[in-house]
């Protein structure tokens, strides 16, 4: 998510679950090509499984995106078929491409071709007057025949004219229906859903009916349920300790503020984890306050945590 899963917040997010995938925000195959690929791409080892998200629309940039990517050592490549955004379109890439699923076809196959890692698509079900029946039906047939190892569907249109990218994760209404027909009619595909899905019941719940679940405002917002994702993954062992999360992220921000960066640029992402829990708001307040003050550094951190410790919401998060 663009803004949100920079390698920090998916480095607090791996403290919080071994198994989930994480994806990096989207990045432009043009990007990748011509820009910093250092600050772009760079990500730690204990990041993994994280997958890169490109966007992009010339098959041939793609596979040279791919090739980069892979080179860093990403686990899977997606293509961002569902991006609504104004400049995205201008881009000709994003949820436009829902129109153009033999285009998307010819980007998938340049991209499986260039490696092999897993390749996968992130799409809508359709975008303005389409029909989802067809649209996204279209779109699964060209992704798969060009070998996509997974299709992720954000279950809603992108209406293109009109709303912004927030009204387009909110306005267009959800069906989930049109995601399980497609994983029924395509039973050897992994597919996996997205869109509104709030917490980790829900997630079981999709889970009877398609391969895997997608989560992206819930887990930014409320980290806290992640802690529990392995175990819903199958994992025998407890839900991740919330506490050992942000405190492993203290030397984590030393290091980030000595190569000359800003404590805050960690800790914003942590700023939801005892969402809920006594003690909240006083963690949010040292982190947005505090963590904000010039040279502020990674001390913010333990003192946010001294602050919790106090109010008892540990014993509760136990
Ligand atoms: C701030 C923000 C940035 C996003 N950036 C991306 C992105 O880069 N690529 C993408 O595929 N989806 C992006 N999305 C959409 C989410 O991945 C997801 O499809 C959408 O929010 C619906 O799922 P949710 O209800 O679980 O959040 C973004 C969403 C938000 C809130």
């Amino acid at each position: 998510m663009m803004e949100w899963t920079d390698r920090h917040c998916r480095f607090f997010h791996r403290g919080l679950t071994r198994r989930a995938l994480l994806y990096t925000e989207m990045v432009t195959a043009e990007a990748v090509i011509r820009g910093d690929r250092e600050r772009l791409l760079g990500f730690s080892d204990a990041e993994h499984p994280v997958a890169l998200q490109l966007g992009g629309s010339e098959p041939l940039r793609l596979r040279e995106a791919v090739q980069i990517g892979a080179d860093f050592g990403y686990d899977e490549i997606n293509l961002n078929v569902g991006c609504p955004s104004d400049r995205v379109q201008s881009g000709a890439f994003g949820a436009c491409l829902m129109r153009e699923p033999e285009l998307v076809g010819d980007c998938v196959a340049a991209m499986t071709d260039a490696v092999a890692l897993p390749v996968t698509v992130k799409c809508r079900i359709g975008v303005d007057e389409q029909d989802p029946e067809e649209a996204l039906d279209r779109l699964a047939d060209a992704v798969v025949a060009a070998g996509a190892d997974a299709i992720w569907v954000h279950a809603r249109k992108a209406w293109l004219k009109g709303l912004s990218p927030k009204e387009n994760r909110e306005v267009p209404p959800l069906d989930y229906d049109r995601v399980y027909r497609l994983k029924a009619r395509l039973p050897h595909v992994f597919v996996g859903i997205n869109g509104g899905i709030a917490d980790l019941d829900a997630a079981r719940a999709h889970l009877a009916h398609v391969d895997g679940v997608m989560l992206g405002r819930a887990a930014y917002q409320h980290p806290a349920l992640l802690a529990d994702v392995d175990r819903l993954l199958g994992d025998p062992a407890t839900g991740a300790d919330l506490a050992a999360a942000a405190e492993r992220m203290i030397p984590y921000a030393e290091r980030h503020c000595a190569a000359g960066g800003k404590v805050s640029a960690v800790t914003r992402h942590m700023i939801g984890l005892f969402h809920g829990r006594p003690g909240a708001r006083q963690w949010r307040r040292i982190l947005t306050v505090e963590g904000t003050r010039p040279g502020a550094n990674a001390e913010v951190i333990a003192r946010a945590l001294a602050a919790i410790q106090q109010s008892g919401a540990l014993d509760e998060a136990a």
